[in-house]
């Protein structure tokens, strides 16, 4: 579908999916309070969570935080300093919005995830819609994240409008930092890591105010089959899939999805989701993961199985 006619849906308060870097996202104008109800109901995800509004260029930023006067100089510094390095790209930063943001949106915290995304799709439609998106991933909540537009469909199939933008390049959520007085905390992990924030500002050493935020959550992104770590559990490998970073250890599987041949981990964390997907469409009893090691995105790619994987724990 075009994308002027996606923007149109999006200006008559409708709901549009869209392709990111990161992920597919689930859009609607940020303003509207009752366009964005339309996402919680279509995810079927609970009013606790909050979404993340998406802008076409950094400086708007400053039209939905709180006044830049009542903002300390050097929190100001740092929303420059991080813009200039990553945006576009998938770094989202929360920080304290102000009233032009509805509370649907930040499930009533006080503060707002804002992010530029790097997908030219995704920048034009929030152009030609003339408003900010907030857009969680295109999925069922709890359910696993769609990087195509396929996979889109597989969960959402009643949605009228899915813009097509390929395969997303990144392939995990993007790393989500609250921003302080005196530095950053990661409340989800992503692309870009702790070691790279901390390239050009300090940690922060106070708490995250407010509730903590749900992607902090145990169990989430799930597959709808249970996903095992080797030795968590025996299973039947002829009625199982393995899921490994270069293909090794495949013998007996039914099936095997690698994720990078030559171990890279960034590769890796493109074809996670849809490794993910193949598993859960397939005639399979569950799903052996193998870990990847935890440096750089690796530490993404583990977050996101260890949730897959927390449901089927046993206590
Ligand atoms: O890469 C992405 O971030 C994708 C694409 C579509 O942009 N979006 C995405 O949205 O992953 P979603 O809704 O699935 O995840 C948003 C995350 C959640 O973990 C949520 O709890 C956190 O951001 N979040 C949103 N607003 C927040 C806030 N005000 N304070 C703390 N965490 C917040
Ligand atoms: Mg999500």
């Amino acid at each position: 579908m075009e994308i002027k006619r996606a923007a149109e849906i999006i200006r008559n308060g409708g709901v549009v999916a869209f392709p990111t870097e990161t992920v597919y996202g689930l859009g609607a104008n940020a303003l509207d309070a009752q366009a964005v109800a339309k996402i919680f109901e279509l995810k079927e995800r609970p009013s606790f969570d909050p979404l993340i509004v998406h802008l076409a260029a950094p400086a708007q930023i400053f039209d939905y935080i709180v006044n830049s006067q009542c903002m300390l100089p050097l929190q100001q510094t740092y929303i420059q300093w991080l813009t200039e390095k990553f945006w576009p790209g998938p770094l989202t930063i929360v920080l304290p919005k102000n009233t032009r943001i509805p509370d649907i949106v930040t499930a009533g915290l006080p503060t707002v995830a804002l992010r530029m995304p790097d997908n030219p799709v995704a920048l034009e439609l929030i152009r030609l819609s003339g408003c900010p998106l907030a857009a969680p991933s295109a999925n069922k909540f709890g359910c696993l994240s769609p990087t195509t537009a396929e996979h889109v469909r597989k969960q959402l199939p009643e949605l009228e409008c899915v813009l097509d933008g390929g395969a997303a390049r990144v392939g995990i959520e993007s790393t989500v930092v609250s921003l302080q007085e005196d530095g950053f905390t990661i409340l989800r992990q992503g692309a870009i890591t702790r070691t790279d924030l901390e390239k050009i500002l300090p940690v922060s050493g106070r708490a995250v105010s407010g509730l903590p935020s749900p992607g902090l959550l145990k169990s989430h992104y799930s597959p709808a089959k249970p996903l095992y770590f080797p030795g968590q559990k025996e299973v039947d490998k002829a009625r199982a899939g393995l899921i490994s970073l270069r293909g090794e250890n495949t013998a007996g599987y039914k099936l095997t999805a690698t994720l990078s041949p030559s171990g890279d981990l960034r590769e890796a964390a493109a074809n996670l989701f849809g490794a993910l997907h193949k598993m859960e469409d397939a005639e399979i009893d569950c799903i052996v993961a193998e870990p990847v090691p935890e440096t750089g995105i690796g530490l993404a790619i583990m977050d996101r199985l260890r949730k897959a994987a927390y449901r089927w724990k046993t206590p």
